[in-house]
């Protein structure tokens, strides 16, 4: 018989950096979890892994722009865990590019996964959501969803609809007991920050990236877990429509 479980929390973008830490922090709090991710391997990893913690584990491997993967993965962590209390939409991808060297593809890749993929996590799981007494969304946006980043003009534009994504599900869905808040962190040492370090041919090394951090570093990405953990916890039960900058002090104000 399946251990009960305080909480059934499913996360996109599990297989890899933030989803990868939140997905391991919260197994070790012994929560049931659903994992998706478009990479199978890395995922059958990590849930590996969140096993060992001894955590009731569904991956489910899929594409988070697709709306019948994403619907299929909502509804097979009901079926397995019994119910679903949050969601962690952590799955993103950063192309280079200002708007006149976008392809039509790069444009609508970045929006599809960035901001169609919480949309529809969205979108499904809600109805589960607000099942539950006190349930949770969070997703990842970033410093470029409150400020432009110079080059990156479709992953800005997307992080910022995700930002205003989540303030509209604040308000449409508190009243039903549904708190959902945004987290935006600036450089977080996963390999999607070694990609753009890479994009840049060399121009700009991570050390130049870090000292215009005020705290003088990149977040490690089980920093940015922790914040996550918390806003989904009971611990932030008055937590509703935040923007949460994890960014060092970044968008603080002029540094340097
Ligand atoms: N790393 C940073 O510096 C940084 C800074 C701010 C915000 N973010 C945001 O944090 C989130 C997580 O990024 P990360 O740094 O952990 O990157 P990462 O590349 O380590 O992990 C991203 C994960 O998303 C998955 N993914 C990508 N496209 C997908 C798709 N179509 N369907 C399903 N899964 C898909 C990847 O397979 C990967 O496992 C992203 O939304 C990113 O934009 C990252």
């Amino acid at each position: 018989m399946a251990k009960a479980r305080a909480a059934s929390i499913l996360i996109s973008g599990a297989a890899s950096g933030i989803g990868r830490a939140t997905a391991l922090g919260l197994a070790k709090a012994g929560v049931a979890l659903t994992l998706f991710d478009r990479n199978a391997a890395m995922l059958l990893d990590v849930a590996g892994a969140c096993r060992q913690e001894g955590a009731d584990v569904l991956d489910v491997a899929g594409d988070a722009a697709s709306d019948s993967d994403v619907k299929t993965a909502v509804e097979r962590a009901v079926k397995t865990h019994g119910f679903l209390s949050g969601v962690v939409a952590a799955a993103g991808v950063a192309h280079k590019g200002d708007v006149t060297a976008l392809t039509d593809e790069i444009w609508n890749v970045t929006l599809a996964v960035n901001l169609t993929g919480p949309f529809l996590l969205a979108r499904h799981a809600v109805p589960h959501l607000l099942k539950n007494p006190a349930s949770a969304f969070v997703a990842v946006s970033s410093d470029s969803g409150i400020r432009g980043s110079r080059g990156y003009a479709a992953y800005s534009a997307s992080k910022h609809g995700v930002v205003g994504l989540i303030r509209c599900m604040a308000l449409d869905h508190g009243p039903g007991g549904l708190r959902s808040n945004v987290v935006c962190p600036s450089f977080v040492a996963t390999p999607m920050a070694d990609g753009l370090l890479k994009e840049n041919d060399g121009a700009y090394d991570r050390a130049f990236y870090e000292r215009r951090v005020p705290l003088g570093r990149f977040a490690r990405p089980e920093e940015v877990a922790d914040a996550i953990s918390h806003l989904l916890s009971p611990q932030a039960s008055y937590a509703n429509g935040m923007v949460y900058m994890l960014d060092g002090g970044t968008t603080a104000g002029t540094f340097g």
